[in-house]
């Protein structure tokens, strides 16, 4: 980065911060009493989507200095870099298209001089005619029987998309069930292979590298499950395989008419456009997973050409930023008052924080400020009667994103939905609202208590209020719904990554621990002892083999 650009990063932020210490609003019921505008003044709408901001700590001089910021940071240069398929994953020298998986524009998109649509399209194709033939019962298992279940075995990036987008689209569902293994635990594949068939079940093995310890250990066991159930011949008709390493995956002895391959240009973590949502494709059918890419292109089309402050990944990433590098909150939590959504937080988490967890700018010099927030979340109404009093009541403040659809998909149940849009929109409410000690002091002498209780109880029941939160509404969750709002997610991280001057598409922090842990089998498994260790992990080793009897 120019040091013209680096002082005039650093001339900004100061500028914002001083903005949020002194004029920035902090009574947000005078400044809605203020401006009755405020809702439609700070919310945007694609279609039945709508982003409403309005109860976050900001206002025009905020969002103009914002702007200003993504103008200096070159936010919009650094994202048309990305559609024009640069490079731009410096510490791997890598493009970065996932946005290329979606493209439903029929334009091509080109790396390095080639266009690779036709490739995308290939393997979409042949993902296709695989799915409809699990789905049809055409394409059978080695006892000819239709393939019941699917196991997809994964881990991080080649879980937590197919698993989410697998949950949440559960009303679509009318192929072979999907189940998801990942953790190493011996726990996860033998209580998912519990129930299941092996005669009528499929395995996929889905991992980027096909290196990945938990995923190839546990594709082992499933292997070997189906070995000896239906002999070694049998192996072939039972597995499939996601990966860019295809010598390794023909290695593992699957055919190569199952074998579904991608790019390095595609992000673990943004894969699930890939033959990675291989799983999704078969429970939904293809014609579904078409309008799941659709929704997605929808966004990147919007992202593309919007300007600033009309671009909903813009304005989600700027006020994301607000938050964390601005006004110091250190995590965000994402409720989606949606059960099927339950998993979208674990997805997000990834998405987010392997993204944006970075220590050094693009340039590799340590960051002057904060980074990708912790995000964490779990569907409301439960998270309601969990963690929502230190929402409400305790001492840091939280931004909560709520995300909901306006209809349900149980019209007969339609009640239901009511009562859980009514609690979404009464916790942030809550929360920027608050409860004042005299308003909490006439609610009690309301009851007849005595003045000694009121005084007393009074304070418990004070909630500060003026505690942002972000509130997203889309229709129907749909395919194409979904596959919009994950590909919100991906750009606001994007957007958030250019303020803070990192590169969002590397993930070098995942790889000491794995190191380690290698390091570490043999010491565990009794066959090495523990040398260069520090007195907890020695310690810690010495407690585990006595227990275990090694
Ligand atoms: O350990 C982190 C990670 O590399 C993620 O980035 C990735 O999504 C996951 O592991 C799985 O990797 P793979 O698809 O190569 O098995």
């Amino acid at each position: 980065m120019a040091s013209g650009q680096a002082n005039d990063l650093k001339r900004q932020v100061l500028a914002l911060k001083a903005h949020w210490k002194k004029g920035a609003p902090k009574d947000m019921r005078a400044t809605f009493a203020d401006d009755p505008k405020r809702f439609s003044r700070y919310s945007l709408q694609l279609d039945d989507l709508l982003l409403d901001w309005s109860k976050c700590l900001v206002d025009d001089e905020a969002l103009s200095l914002l702007g200003e910021m993504a103008k200096v940071a070159k936010v919009e240069e650094r994202r048309d870099a990305m559609f024009a398929g640069k490079p731009i994953n410096n510490t791997e020298g890598r493009a970065v298209l996932h946005i290329a998986l979606r493209n439903r524009s029929g334009k091509p998109i080109k790396v390095d001089g080639e266009d690779v649509m036709p490739g995308v399209k290939e393997v979409l194709d042949r993902m296709a005619a695989f799915a409809n033939g699990l789905r049809s019962g055409e394409i059978k298992g080695a006892k000819n029987k239709p393939i019941t279940d699917i196991v997809n075995i994964g881990i991080g990036g080649s879980d937590l998309g197919p698993a989410m987008a697998t949950l949440a689209m559960s009303p679509y569902h009318d192929g072979p069930k999907a189940h998801f293994v990942s953790n190493i635990d011996s726990a996860h594949i033998a209580d998912t292979l519990a129930g299941l068939d092996p005669a009528t079940t499929l395995i996929i093995i889905a991992s980027k590298t096909f290196t990945t310890i938990e995923t190839m250990t546990n594709a082992k066991a499933a292997r070997k499950w189906i070995a000896d159930a239906l002999g070694e011949n049998a192996v072939g008709k039972h597995f499939a395989a996601v990966s860019t390493a295809l010598d390794k995956v023909d290695a593992f002895g699957i055919p190569a008419d199952r074998i579904f391959g991608f790019w390095d240009w595609v992000g673990g973590r943004y894969s699930i456009w890939s033959a990675i949502g291989l799983p999704l494709m078969i429970a939904i059918g293809p014609e579904n997973f078409g309008r799941f890419l659709d929704g997605a292109h929808a966004m990147d089309e919007h992202f593309r050409k919007t300007p600033l402050k009309k671009n909903l990944p813009m304005m989600l990433g700027l006020i994301g930023y607000w938050h964390r590098a601005i006004s110091g909150y250190t995590s965000r939590a994402v409720i989606p008052y949606d059960q099927r959504l339950a998993r979208l937080p674990a997805y997000l988490q990834q998405l987010d924080m392997e993204s944006n967890g970075k220590g050094v700018t693009i340039d590799g010099k340590p960051v002057t400020g904060p980074t990708g927030p912790v995000v964490w979340g779990e569907p409301g109404t439960n998270g309601q009667h969990a963690f929502f009093q230190l929402l409400h009541q305790g001492t840091d403040t939280i931004p909560v994103e709520f995300i909901v659809a306006a209809k349900g998909h149980e019209p007969q149940l339609d009640n239901q939905h009511e009562m859980l849009l009514a609690n979404c929109l009464a916790q942030s409410e809550a929360l920027m609202r608050g409860r004042t000690l005299d308003e909490a002091k006439a609610q009690l002498a309301a009851k007849n208590l005595p003045k000694s209780e009121v005084n007393r109880i009074a304070p418990h029941r004070v909630f500060t209020g003026n505690r942002p939160s972000i509130t997203i509404i889309h229709d129907l969750l749909d395919p194409y719904t979904l596959g919009r709002l994950i590909a919100l997610y991906e750009h606001r991280v994007f957007v958030e990554a250019q303020l803070y001057g990192i590169n969002a598409f590397d993930q070098w922090g995942v790889e000491l621990g794995k190191e380690l842990a290698t390091e570490l089998l043999p010491v565990v498994s009794g066959d090495v002892k523990p040398k260069d260790k520090d007195a907890s992990t020695q310690g810690l080793v010495a407690h585990l083999r006595k227990r275990r009897g090694k």
